[in-house]
């Protein structure tokens, strides 16, 4: 089967065409990075309208890449929920409008279900059930991913997602958005000892967690040190406070595996690109002889041949929406049918 799969929750324009759930045929992207980069941040209206721009092209360009034609594809696959609403609009409209020309079903797909996916093209075996480790940009959880489409929230993030404050904090240190990659490079450098940073602790669930105290905590550094008129030793704060974001993710993520008993982890979202979490996961899985899946930097990242995996058990479950699908800017992975 067959299905052309659309990304545009954020800043990135995505079509992918994916065979079967695990076979990548093409993966378009268009990134707005450099764009949104002289803001510091993503500017959604603008996000709106370059997506705008850019998805028919791309769409084109992705059938051609894959060399099939419009009347080859099977489906049609949309992230429809969370993330920039008018961003999302521009990808579950194209989508619709796709779906009615060509008469194709229409399959609505969650970002984060989309982003634990991208370990089925990774790794062609995988198979559910597995404990996943969700840390991108916007998310930070622990999933009981129970079957393709039947997931279970075990702990996630009260506040802040890891990817926001490894992009504040790189900020402040005058990296260029989003700096969660340049703070990594950085940290490689640098002496994780010499600016200590807190481990905040928490009542009730064991599983959640907690990243704003932790970047509060390094803002006041990097603000206090700087008003005594003394410079920031910026390699050895990217390494302390990646070690402090570690030292949140990983011992939730040993006792969510030991509570589940999986032997399998996934890992997916941008920051599971970081060299410090994946280092750190590599040895305790190793140490417990967990089989650890981590998606290569391209796929940790937005894209859409995720879209497409994900895309493909939805359809398989008969997840499929109609003409009135809309856009939700937030919505739980855990999900209902439309
Ligand atoms: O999953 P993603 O591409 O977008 C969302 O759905 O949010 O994640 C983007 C996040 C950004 O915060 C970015 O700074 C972070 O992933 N990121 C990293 C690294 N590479 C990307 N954070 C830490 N270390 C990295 N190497
Ligand atoms: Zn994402």
């Amino acid at each position: 089967m067959l299905i052309l799969s659309v990304e545009s929750s954020c800043d990135e324009t995505a079509v992918a065409v994916v065979k079967d759930g695990r076979e990548v045929l093409c993966d378009c992207i268009a990134s707005q990075v450099e764009l949104h980069r002289i803001y510091g941040g993503v500017v959604p209206e603008i996000a709106s309208r370059k997506h705008i721009e850019a998805i028919y092209g791309l769409a084109d360009q992705a059938l051609a890449k894959a060399n099939v034609t419009r009347e080859d594809i099977d489906a049609i696959a949309v992230t429809y929920a969370p993330g920039l609403i008018g961003a999302l609009l521009v990808g579950v409209n194209f989508a619709k409008a796709a779906a009615l020309a060509l008469d194709k079903p229409l399959i609505p797909v969650h970002h984060i279900r989309g982003h634990i996916a991208a370990n089925y093209i990774a790794y062609p075996d995988l198979k559910p059930p597995f404990l996943c480790l969700v840390v991108s940009g916007g998310h930070t959880m622990l999933v009981d991913v129970k079957d393709y489409t039947e997931m279970e929230i075990l702990g996630s993030t009260r506040d802040d997602a890891a990817g926001e404050c490894f992009d504040k904090v790189a900020r402040m240190l005058n990296m260029p958005y989003p700096g969660g990659a340049a703070l990594d490079k950085a940290a490689k450098s640098g002496d994780e000892e010499r600016y200590p940073l807190p481990s905040p602790k928490l009542s009730g669930n064991p599983l959640d967690m907690s990243f704003s105290g932790l970047k509060t905590a390094a803002v006041n550094l990097i603000h206090n040190t700087r008003q005594k008129g003394e410079e920031v030793a910026v390699s050895d704060l990217c390494a302390g406070f990646s070690k402090a974001v570690s030292r949140m993710l990983i011992p939730r993520t040993m006792m969510a595996l030991d509570q589940t008993g999986y032997r399998t982890l996934a890992v997916a979202g941008g920051v599971a690109a970081n060299s410090r979490i994946r280092a750190d996961l590599t040895r305790e899985c190793e140490k417990r002889g967990v089989r650890l899946c981590l998606p290569p930097l391209s796929l940790c990242g937005d894209n859409a041949a995720m879209i497409g995996a994900q895309g493909y058990y939805e359809y398989l479950s008969g997840n499929l929406a109609d003409q009135t699908l809309n856009a939700y800017a937030t919505k739980t992975l855990e999900g209902e049918r439309l």
